[in-house]
């Protein structure tokens, strides 16, 4: 874009913006302490018109720059953006079980936790995997070590990992299961990204990783995801399975065409595939969001810190268990309620609520009690101890980099206000 223009769409912007103030006007209505605040502004918007004036929205360049600028933060061989975090664990799932290079055996076995976003366990089962669930550690949130050692088979070809809340799981143990059993790893990290164990971001353990870009989350392209690739070769299958099976993505020259003459270059087909791509106004938003991420992510860590240690006083209330080998890269404020506790899980969320706090479940909790649980057999093994319990008592409040310390004090006196009931 013409930067003449460029600084005059900037002074337009912030007029409409009114210097960035109405961002969150609208949502707080409600909620004074809402589950997210808009973390985009005049950059991300100047991107965005910056594409579609240019008529330049399908994707393209921008999309390119962001993927290189994110394997380069996230420290990875590449990495490949999508429309969003649900895709990613799709693409994910179909690297393993992709037709021109599969990684596995038909139907072969892969275990997710059964406490997660659903998408991710959609996604090994449109992939034609064979779900298998371990049970969740409700003091971590994570992955249950001893169930997962327990779960593993002959059958099992992969294990799909998430880091519930920003919690990275324990990789010195996940790490040497996965080689002692030859499993390939999966990770969703669409909750936590910039989470490192013993100094290594999450994401960077396996053959890739899944990253969303919901409003809400890390970073934002409003909607988007990204999947890190741990190699070339993976990353070009991703590029593949993204958009149609088409070659036209990758390096052509990889594919000879020469026993097709009829076939024209520009549609040329070489796998399955979807149409899973991102538009450049997503990545454009991307671009900019990237830059402040480390920024977004220390203010994070600082209002859960103050957070944790708070709730961390209290009798009836914890927050989850952090392994000393981890940092992890909060997305909001989990907390579980003492089974002993005299009050429930609904008390103090209906209080919260009432006070203008946004509360939520922590994700599914245990999946397997959901309606959906009910079409397929996978479900219906077994019982989830660990998930029951994060069923019943877990919570989690919003995190926002943007969160004013005065909310802050004013969210922990609230949490006080209800405890001294007790
Ligand atoms: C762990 C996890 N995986 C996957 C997703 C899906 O991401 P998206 O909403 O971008 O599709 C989410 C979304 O919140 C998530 O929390």
């Amino acid at each position: 874009m013409n930067i003449g223009n460029a600084s005059k769409l900037r002074g337009i912007i912030d007029i409409l913006l009114e210097n960035e103030s109405r961002i969150n006007e609208a949502k707080p209505i409600r909620y004074w302490y809402p589950l997210s605040l808009a973390t985009y502004g005049t950059d991300e918007i100047i991107e965005a018109l910056d594409s579609m004036c240019s008529f330049r929205t399908s994707m393209a360049e921008k999309t390119l720059q962001f993927e290189r600028q994110f394997s380069k933060w996230q420290d990875s061989a590449d990495a490949v953006m999508v429309n969003s975090g649900s895709s990613a664990d799709l693409l994910l799932c179909l690297l393993l079980t992709n037709p021109l290079a599969p990684m596995v055996n038909p139907g072969a076995e892969i275990i997710i936790p059964v406490v997660t976003w659903p998408t991710q366990i959609w996604a090994a089962m449109m992939a034609g995997l064979k779900v298998k669930f371990v049970d969740v550690d409700p003091d971590t949130l994570n992955v249950d070590l001893d169930d997962l050692e327990s779960c593993i088979t002959s059958e099992t070809e992969a294990l799909f990992l998430v880091h519930l809340m920003g919690n990275p799981c324990d990789m010195d143990r996940i790490g040497a299961l996965a080689k002692q059993h030859k499993l390939h790893i999966l990770e969703d990290c669409c909750e936590a990204m910039g989470a490192t164990w013993d100094g290594k971001k999450v994401g960077n353990f396996g053959v890739g990783a899944a990253y969303s870009f919901f409003f809400s989350h890390h970073i934002t392209c409003m909607e988007g995801g990204m999947v890190a690739a741990a190699s070339l070769e993976g990353a070009e299958q991703l590029r593949l399975l993204r958009a149609h099976g088409w070659i036209r993505n990758v390096d052509p020259s990889r594919y000879d065409l020469s026993s097709h003459p009829d076939i024209d270059p520009r549609y040329a087909f070489v796998n399955w595939g979807l149409n899973v791509r991102p538009t450049e106004v997503q990545a454009g938003f991307g671009i900019r969001q990237l830059e402040k991420a480390d920024a977004f992510g220390l203010r994070r860590r600082a209002i859960a810190e103050r957070f944790n240690a708070h709730i961390s006083k209290t009798t009836w209330l914890r927050t989850p268990v952090v392994s000393p080998k981890a940092v992890p890269s909060w997305l909001a404020l989990p907390v579980m309620v003492h089974q002993d506790a005299p009050f429930t899980r609904s008390e103090i969320t209906a209080y919260l609520e009432s006070c203008g706090v946004e509360t939520r479940p922590v994700v599914t909790g245990n999946v397997a009690r959901h309606p959906v649980a009910k079409l397929f057999p996978e479900f219906r093994t077994r019982s989830f101890p660990g998930a029951d319990k994060i069923h019943s008592h877990g919570f989690y409040i919003g995190l926002s980099p943007l969160q004013t310390d005065a909310n802050v004090d004013r969210l922990l006196e609230t949490f006080n206000t209800f405890l001294e009931r007790y």
